[in-house]
């Protein structure tokens, strides 16, 4: 059987995912909210050959949030510009369903699909209940969220097959512009949501959005089961990963899906040096920037890049990572995973040394979705 090589994506989470790592030298302290920051590391990225760019996001905050949190953009506006400065690499928004209306949704991410030219993907969490009182449904409560999910992804996916690939004839001497009978509203009526559709955007080069999910409960997983491609997990248990992999996969085939068509993600943030020494004291350096006393938590992903590169290695033969997900703690986390990492991945041929394609799906070689109208 083929398998595919090994995947990279990288979280773009501006100032960096804790408490203090804005107040590193080299991290510019607004760069939550900097978009020449988001368009460098863009960039880097793209020219490294990772398959996506990924954001998170947050649905409500407060004092005591991490800095990232307190002051960062939206994902789609920051992907669409993005989009314009980048060709071949993915774009994938964090959007939670317990919050959104799954017909913005729908339109939004089309919308960053088609603007990007195939690129678009949806992270659709339910994320954690505070958002209910920021989106005026306190009315709901936690037991809602994953039903409501399920109505949600069942909405988006039919509104985004509205059209059949060959609807649009703009024909101007004949003065025909659409084929009627290639556009199907979606007249759904469920307990939480009610929509017509058509969806008014039609389909990218790529089918539909690549829909990648997060969560852990046994709800999540059965929805997961049916509607992701792609699953972020948390990254840092090799036996817990094992074990929820082969859950997932287990109910994706009770779905009747190929368990191959669920590709797993665990996110990282590896701290690397050209030698041991050198990333123990790179870690080091992040913790000194802590309240005395506190430290981080010791990285999966720590070492000298040949023994990180192995490890990585080992960790995809084990069928546990299809996508590694990294985010950087350390403000040159990219920089030393692409200068000291990539090369050894590549050299072991397990990661791409050229884009096989400029659509999301393809680099990711996932099937292409046929529209469920001509199925
Ligand atoms: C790996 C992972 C990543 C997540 N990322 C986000 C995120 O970016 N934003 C958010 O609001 N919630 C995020 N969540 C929280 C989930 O949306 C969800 O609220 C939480 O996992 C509880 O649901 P569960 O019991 O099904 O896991 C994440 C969860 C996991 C496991």
């Amino acid at each position: 059987m083929h398998k595919r090589k090994l995947k990279l994506g990288g979280i773009i989470d501006g100032v960096g995912w804790s408490y203090t790592g804005w107040r590193h030298p080299a991290m510019p302290s607004d760069a939550s909210e900097n978009i020449n920051y988001y368009v460098e590391k863009a960039k880097q990225l793209e020219q490294a050959k990772f398959d996506t760019i990924f954001l998170a996001d947050v649905s409500h905050i407060g004092p005591g949030m991490i800095p990232h949190y307190l002051s960062m953009f939206e994902g789609v506006s920051i992907l669409s510009a993005l989009s314009m400065v980048t060709h071949s690499i993915g774009l994938a928004a964090t959007i939670a369903t317990s919050y959104a209306d799954p017909f913005t949704v729908a339109r939004q991410i089309a919308s960053l699909d088609k603007i990007s030219n195939g690129r678009a993907g949806w992270n659709a969490i339910t994320s954690n209940p505070g958002g209910l009182a920021n989106y005026s449904r306190t009315h709901l409560s936690k037991s809602d969220l994953y039903p409501m999910k399920k109505e949600f992804l069942e909405i988006v996916e039919g509104l985004w097959d509205s059209y059949e690939d060959d609807a649009f004839i703009r024909d101007k001497v004949k003065g025909k512009f659409y084929d009627a009978s290639k556009m199907h509203p979606l007249h759904y009526r469920g307990n939480y949501f009610s929509v017509d559709g058509p969806l008014n955007v039609s389909r990218s080069r790529q089918g539909r959005p690549v829909i990648s999910q997060a969560g852990t409960s046994s709800d999540f997983m059965d929805i997961a089961a049916k509607h992701a491609e792609v699953i972020m997990a948390p990254g840092d248990n090799i036996d817990y990963l094992k074990r929820y992999t082969a859950e997932l996969k287990r109910r994706v085939k009770d779905q009747g899906r190929s368990p191959d068509d669920l590709l797993m993600m665990p996110s990282h943030s590896p701290i690397i040096g050209r030698t041991e020494k050198e990333a123990i004291e790179k870690l080091k350096e992040i913790e000194s920037l802590m309240p005395l006393g506190y430290r981080l938590p010791r990285p999966q992903f720590l070492g000298s890049a040949e023994n990180v590169a192995e490890q990585i290695e080992h960790w995809y033969r084990e069928g546990i990572i299809d996508i590694l997900l990294i985010r950087q703690d350390y403000p040159a986390g990219f920089e030393d995973f692409i200068q000291l990492v990539i090369p050894i991945l590549q050299e072991k041929g397990i990661f791409r040394t050229e884009y096989e394609d400029d659509t999301l799906r393809g680099n990711l070689e996932l099937p292409y979705p046929e529209n469920m109208h001509i199925k």
